[in-house]
């Protein structure tokens, strides 16, 4: 007989699984699990992470925002600030912890329109690499397993993401693939995306499109010149009406394949959506050295 649970065509979008962190190291992800990340290009896995691990994550980004100062970075996020200014901010965080304030965050006087803590966008892009509490929760065992399990045979970490998509002014992130922005050659890139908090359809949960991970990339966005250029190389709209909602509570771990299509939309909800997320390359693929992200020679990629 044959049911939703083993039919992947009868299977309810999206397919979710349970598996704790604990779990995950000593089984590794089972075939219904590896086959659903093959079929949809991603997998949902709740209770992955424990509830105090989340809450240790959300106090340590609370200290960093704490400890920042905000004049630091008030020109280059002012609204007379040129666009190249932004850019070399961006473009240097490769190996930094750098924080990224939210459209419009500034008024005219570099004087912060609400609070600090309600300003910013995300922390990235090194924080696995940077800080202790991020470098343990990011290193656990059970994501190395779980990284070998799908396939990456000698994982790197790449970029780390603090997103908290404030609440009721936390924008949308448009319909993207991971290795626009993350190249290897061939494509590599895996995003492990950890919901600290629930995410739902009202605080800006992510969607995909379900087996949309099997299409080339159809913009890339790399280092040109001295700029950041974004290559089109198929302008065919993504089809919105098939994504699907990944609505995830808080310590579930959202696996995606690079090249799926994903976004989020607007937090319009009175709640935050804070998420951590790993990008993880295959060092066994070549990173293409016009990538956005890179890194100083005193700073190597490294594993788990
Ligand atoms: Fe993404």
């Amino acid at each position: 007989m044959t049911t939703a649970a083993t039919d992947p065509a009868a299977r309810p979008h999206p397919t979710r699984f349970r598996m704790s962190a604990r779990e995950m190291a000593a089984t590794g992800i089972n075939a219904a699990m590896k086959r659903a990340y093959g079929d949809d290009g991603y997998l949902l896995i709740e209770d992955f992470a424990d509830a105090a691990d989340c809450d240790a994550l959300m106090a340590r980004a609370g200290e960093l925002v704490g400890d920042f100062t905000p004049a630091e970075v008030a020109s280059i996020f002012s609204t007379t600030s040129r666009a190249h200014v932004r850019d070399d901010y961006f473009a240097g965080s490769g190996d930094r912890i750098r924080f990224f304030f939210e459209e419009d965050a500034f008024d005219a006087d570099g004087s912060l329109k609400q609070a600090k803590a309600l300003s910013i966008n995300k922390i990235g892009h090194a924080l696995h690499d940077l800080d202790p509490v991020f470098d343990g929760f990011s290193r656990a065992p059970a994501l190395a397993r779980l990284a070998g399990d799908i396939g990456l045979a000698d994982p790197l970490l790449l970029q780390s993401m603090y997103i908290f998509k404030q609440p009721k002014i936390g924008g949308e992130v448009v319909c993207h693939q991971d290795s626009t922005f993350l190249t290897t050659d061939p494509l590599s890139v895996v995003g492990f995306w950890f919901a600290l908090e629930d995410a739902t359809l009202d605080n800006g949960c992510l969607w995909a499109l379900p087996g949309r991970h099997r299409d080339p990339i159809r913009q890339r966005f790399h280092r040109q010149d001295g700029a950041m250029v974004t290559d089109t190389l198929d302008p065919a709209p993504w089809p919105a009406e098939d994504a699907v909602p990944l609505e995830a509570n808080k310590g579930t771990l959202i696996l995606l394949h690079g090249q799926l299509p994903h976004l989020s939309g607007p937090n319009t909800s009175p709640v935050s959506r804070q998420a951590y997320t790993l990008h993880v390359i295959d060092g066994a693929c070549r990173y293409l050295d016009d990538n956005w992200l890179r890194r100083g020679p005193g700073m190597p990629l490294r594993g788990f």
